[in-house]
C-alpha cells in the first residue's frame, strides 16, 4: 500500500516543497528590500500609501482639463490631469514615495463616478522608477472603492492586482486617500 503510494507523494511532496520555499524567499526578499511599508501576503505584495489629490491653491497637482456638460448634477463629462502626490503617511508632509500621473473622468451620468486611469510612479527605495498601472472605476462618495491593476514596469513588470481606495479627508482643496494596493507578478 505505502510503496504504490510513493512516487505520488513524492511529487506532490516536492512539489509542496518547492512552492514553500520558493514564497518564502519571495517574501525575505521584500521585506529586506521594503520593510517599512511592505508586507507580502499569500504571494501578493501589499503597497500601503497617502494618495493627495489637490485641486486649488497655490500648488494645485490636479486639473480641470475638461467641463462637465452644464446640465449635469454628477459633473458627467468633467476630466481632471493629476500629478499627486503619494506620501507614507497622512499628512502631506510625510515622506513623498511617489506620484500618481494620470487622469480621472466622470463618465457616469447616475452618479459621481470616474474612470481613473493612472501610472504609481514610485520614486523611493527599491520601488524607486518602477510604476504601476491601475485602470478602474472610483465613486468617491463611496467609503471603498476597488480598481484593477492592468500591468506595471520594472519591479512591476507582468503585475495584476487591484487597489483598494478610502476617503481619508476630503474638503475644497484637497481630497486625501487612502491606497492600499495588492499586486502579484508571479
Ligand atoms: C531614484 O532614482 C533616481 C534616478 O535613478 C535618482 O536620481 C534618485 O536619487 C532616486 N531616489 C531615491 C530616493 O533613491
Amino acid at each position: 500500500m505505502a510503496s504504490k503510494l510513493t512516487p505520488n507523494c513524492a511529487i506532490i511532496l516536492s512539489f509542496f516543497l518547492f512552492s514553500l520555499i520558493y514564497v518564502t524567499s519571495t517574501k525575505a526578499q521584500l521585506e529586506t528590500l521594503f520593510p517599512d511599508n511592505v508586507k507580502v501576503e499569500a504571494g501578493m505584495t501589499h503597497i500601503h500609501f497617502f494618495f493627495h489629490d489637490i485641486v486649488s491653491g497655490k500648488n494645485p497637482t490636479s486639473v480641470m482639463i475638461t467641463q462637465p456638460t452644464s446640465s449635469s448634477k454628477t459633473s458627467f463629462g468633467m476630466m481632471n490631469m493629476m500629478d499627486d502626490k503619494l506620501t507614507e503617511g497622512p499628512n502631506p508632509s510625510s515622506k513623498e514615495v511617489g506620484r500618481a500621473q494620470g487622469l480621472y473622468a466622470a463618465s457616469c451620468l447616475g452618479e459621481l463616478g470616474f474612470m481613473q486611469v493612472m501610472n504609481l510612479v514610485f520614486t523611493d527605495g527599491a520601488y524607486n522608477g518602477s510604476v504601476i498601472t491601475v485602470l478602474g472605476r472610483n465613486t468617491p462618495m463611496h467609503a471603498t472603492r476597488e480598481m484593477s491593476v492592468v500591468g506595471g514596469t520594472g519591479q512591476f513588470r507582468l503585475a495584476r492586482g487591484y487597489a483598494v481606495a478610502k476617503t481619508h479627508t476630503m474638503d475644497y482643496t484637497t481630497a486625501t486617500i487612502e491606497y492600499d494596493v495588492y499586486v502579484t507578478t508571479q
